[in-house]
């Protein structure tokens, strides 16, 4: 029961697309219909709000780390696994919230902020190679899928085997999320950090 609860409370905190409401709320239009739509911090930034985007980014953050603390909190007795699925979730409903019809973000800042609170080590290695790999090549969605991809890597080499197969279930949503980046990098037509494209569907 308390497993299902966690999935619930999980999903429906993943599911707040701060992204939308922030853009909303402070006047810098519809994010839906700005760039490539995506409703993360990357496209927030298309808006040229960068304290909107830094904010959004944040809030979609803590939406996985604040999962898995509740998880921690109120069932310590399904320990990894608790902490796990509870995260899952959260990603989940950022994906694939039901506010939106289920067409959500890509997932990259709630997975690395699921992975600090799961383990901060881990977090840390998939945020550094994300960070490093959009400051070298400016392209937001490769340093995300990098990142995603070197979490579970990470937790496998730092001995968290529950996390390892969690995040690597998470790393393989992510990438599906992200086919259309896939595709445009595969073209060559990946919009860089900072080139005002607003034409990125
Ligand atoms: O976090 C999303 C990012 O990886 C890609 O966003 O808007 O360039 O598709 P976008």
């Amino acid at each position: 029961m308390t497993a299902y609860l966690l999935i619930v409370a999980g999903y429906l905190l993943g599911s707040i697309p701060f992204g939308v409401i922030l853009t909303r709320a402070f006047g810098a239009g519809d994010l839906r219909q700005i760039g490539s739509g995506n409703i993360g911090a990357t496209n927030v930034l298309r808006t040229g709000r960068k304290g909107l985007a830094a904010a959004t980014l944040i809030l979609d953050g803590a939406k996985g780390a604040v999962a898995v603390l509740l998880a921690r909190q109120f069932a310590p007795e399904l320990g990894e696994h608790g902490a796990m699925i509870a995260g899952a979730a959260a990603m989940i409903g950022h994906c694939y919230p039901v506010w939106l019809r289920f067409r959500g973000g890509k997932g990259v800042a709630t997975l690395i902020g699921l992975a600090l609170a799961l383990a901060w080590p881990i977090g840390l290695v998939a945020a550094a190679v994300w960070l490093l790999t959009v400051l070298l090549l400016r392209i937001s969605s490769l340093g995300g899928m990098m990142g995603a991809i070197a979490a579970p890597v990470a937790a496998l080499l730092l001995g968290y085997s529950t996390y390892a197969v969690g995040l690597a279930g998470l790393a393989v949503i992510l990438l599906w999320r992200h086919r259309e980046n896939i595709a445009r990098l595969r073209a060559g037509t990946e919009p860089r950090v900072g080139a005002k494209k607003d034409g990125a569907a």
